[in-house]
């Protein structure tokens, strides 16, 4: 068991990360003093398969445990869900003090993240991520939301958790899809910042797909140290340092949601990360070479090539929504080479839609 700690001013907490950890919950959730009434949020399959273990944990460990569910799938990351839960919450809880669970990928870590934010002002949760996007990414870093019609994550709160809990046991019950899906977010993370990372996933990705919990540990805790030591220096993103983390992420939104969410959350920052080559190209910051190295990882790995029948002007329009366009001046994160990024302002459109042409 490894714990990173992400140290924050006043909201520091560990990121616990092993194999088979669900028996040490309830000893590190002692040590956190957040009561004894837990309220796991969740998917039905989720529940089935993990949550009915982790229940019994905690239940034998003296804690009185409330589940709720929410269907699977983003659209369970909206307004009407976040509701929903909040009602049931506030039903459940008369003379109680409770804390939430998220018990699940990136969907229930955003929303019940989001719920907790803003249920009674907040209240602590802690963060359970079953699939490895949220592993790596999502259950790290407090940013929590839901999504409107208008593009995703659009109404959100920073609210960090009070630790999070990564079982890599869980990951054994993911689909290929699904840890295609977590992969992406890894090589984004190897071009940012660790060519060591980018070159272990080019030499080990079949060992990922059969499971191998050595290399997908490996994968979790670069990964998780990588976000942690990031938002560490810009918890709140207003230092232009956490933005890296949006590499592939401006367009991949769009695409995401363009697509009618038919790209699943990896698959559309995989297209996005290829957008985002191809610009570095054109811009002159990358070369060909690198450029081919990240789209070979993304095709060996099985990602999307192309986006597929979308219209360049539907994903253009949803990217100037997005929240990295700041007075309509737009924000790409650019590769130098694989492990260093750039920031740069002000693509010109002519330049975003050739890039979104290669890959169309
Ligand atoms: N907050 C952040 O910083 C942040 C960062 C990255 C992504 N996100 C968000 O994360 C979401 C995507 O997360 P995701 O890719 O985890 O998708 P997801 O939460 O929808 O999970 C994908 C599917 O995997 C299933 N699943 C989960 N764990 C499983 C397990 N152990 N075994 C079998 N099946 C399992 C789920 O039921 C679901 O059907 C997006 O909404 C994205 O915006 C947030
Ligand atoms: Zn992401």
């Amino acid at each position: 068991m490894t714990t990173i700690r992400l140290k924050l001013k006043n909201n520091g907490y560990p990121i616990i990360i092993g194999h088979d950890i669900f028996k040490d919950i309830p000893r590190c959730l002692e040590r956190l003093s957040l009561g004894k009434d837990a309220i796991i949020i969740s998917h039905p399959i989720i529940e089935r398969l993990h949550g009915v273990k982790l229940f019994a944990i905690l239940t034998k460990a003296g804690y009185s445990i409330k589940v709720f569910k929410v269907p699977e799938g983003e659209q369970s990351k909206s307004a009407l869900y976040a509701l929903r839960l909040i009602e049931s919450i506030a039903a459940y809880d008369i003379n109680r003090r409770i804390f939430i669970i998220a018990l699940g990928g990136g969907v229930v870590g955003d929303l019940a993240g989001f719920v907790a934010a803003i249920y009674k002002r907040g209240v602590p949760y802690i963060q359970v991520p079953t699939t490895l996007l949220a592993q790596i990414d999502s259950s790290i870093g407090g940013k929590t939301a839901i999504d409107l019609k208008y593009g995703k994550n659009l109404v959100g709160a920073f609210c960090q958790p009070k630790a999070v809990f990564a079982d890599t046991k869980v990951l054994s019950t993911l689909s290929s899809r699904q840890i295609r899906n977590g992969l992406a977010e890894a090589i984004k993370y190897g071009v940012i910042k660790d060519l060591v990372l980018f070159r272990f996933l080019e030499n080990n990705y079949e060992y990922i797909f059969k499971h191998n919990h050595q290399a997908m540990t490996f994968v979790v805790k670069r990964c998780a140290k990588i976000k942690a030591d990031v938002v560490t220096v810009d918890e709140r993103e207003t230092k232009g340092i956490r933005t890296i983390l949006n590499f592939g992420h401006t367009l991949g939104h769009a695409i995401e949601a363009a697509s009618g969410f038919r790209y699943h959350h990896g698959e559309a920052v995989a297209l996005g990360m290829r957008v985002a080559g191809r610009i570095s190209v054109l811009k002159g910051l990358l070369s060909l070479k690198e450029e081919k190295r990240l789209n070979d990882l993304i095709t060996n790995i099985g990602l999307p090539q192309k986006i597929g029948n979308i219209k360049i002007s539907k994903i253009i329009e949803l990217m100037c929504h997005d929240k990295k366009f700041v007075a309509s001046r737009n924000r790409f994160v650019l590769a130098s080479r694989i492990g260093q990024v750039k920031v740069i302002e002000n693509i010109s459109i002519g330049i975003i839609v050739q890039a979104i042409e290669s890959i169309s």
